[in-house]
């Protein structure tokens, strides 16, 4: 805990992020009316995504959680993904829709895709809370964005700097 400092400025407050989830939840609600979607929650950092946006779509869903590593405790990834907590749930045959805090490099998620595609799910889409702006190492299609924010580092609403701040209600910025 000692070297960690305190929180900076909020950059989404929590009214912001409710509002937008909100909207999010609308839009897939309509789009899977017909095949409700199967949750995969990206732990730990979009556990309170998840848990929002849950609430937030209509339909008979499912959830489940699955936990990568692709950060030590530092703000620099280090591009190594490994799965550390596996899904229950089999994804064959099933409308997979992966929720992710944030989009940074790419890594994390090029990864996922490729592991989780060849469980040979029905579809399978991406709903990512926040893209680092211009920062997409590998150019990946998301169906569905919260909001675009600039390179900071950020802390708050399930993300971290070295396990803390993730209870944080809104997202703030974070200066090593
Ligand atoms: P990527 O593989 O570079 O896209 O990194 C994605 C993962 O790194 C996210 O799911 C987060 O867990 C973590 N991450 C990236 N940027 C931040 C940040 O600003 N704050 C906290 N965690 C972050
Ligand atoms: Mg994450």
């Amino acid at each position: 805990m000692t070297d960690i400092n305190p929180p900076g400025e909020i950059i989404l407050s929590s009214e912001t992020l409710q509002k937008r989830i909100a909207e999010l939840g609308a839009q897939i609600t309509a789009d899977y009316a017909d095949d409700p979607p199967l949750l995969v929650c990206v732990l730990k950092g979009a556990v309170m995504f998840l848990a929002d946006l849950a609430r937030a779509i209509d339909l008979p869903l499912e959830m489940d959680f699955m936990a990568v590593s692709s950060y030590g405790n530092s703000t620099k990834t280090s591009g190594v993904v490994r799965i550390v907590k596996d899904l229950d749930i089999d994804l064959a045959g099933r409308h997979v829709l992966i929720v992710e805090d944030i989009v940074d490099s790419g890594l994390t998620l090029s990864f996922l895709r490729k592991n989780l595609s060849s469980r040979n799910p029905a579809s399978m889409k991406v709903v990512a809370l926040l893209v680092r702006e211009g920062r997409q190492k590998a150019d990946e299609e998301l169906a569905y964005i919260g909001f675009e924010i600039p390179p900071d580092f950020v802390v708050g609403y399930g993300l971290d700097v070295a396990e803390v701040y993730r209870n944080l209600p809104a997202i703030h910025s974070y200066t090593p």
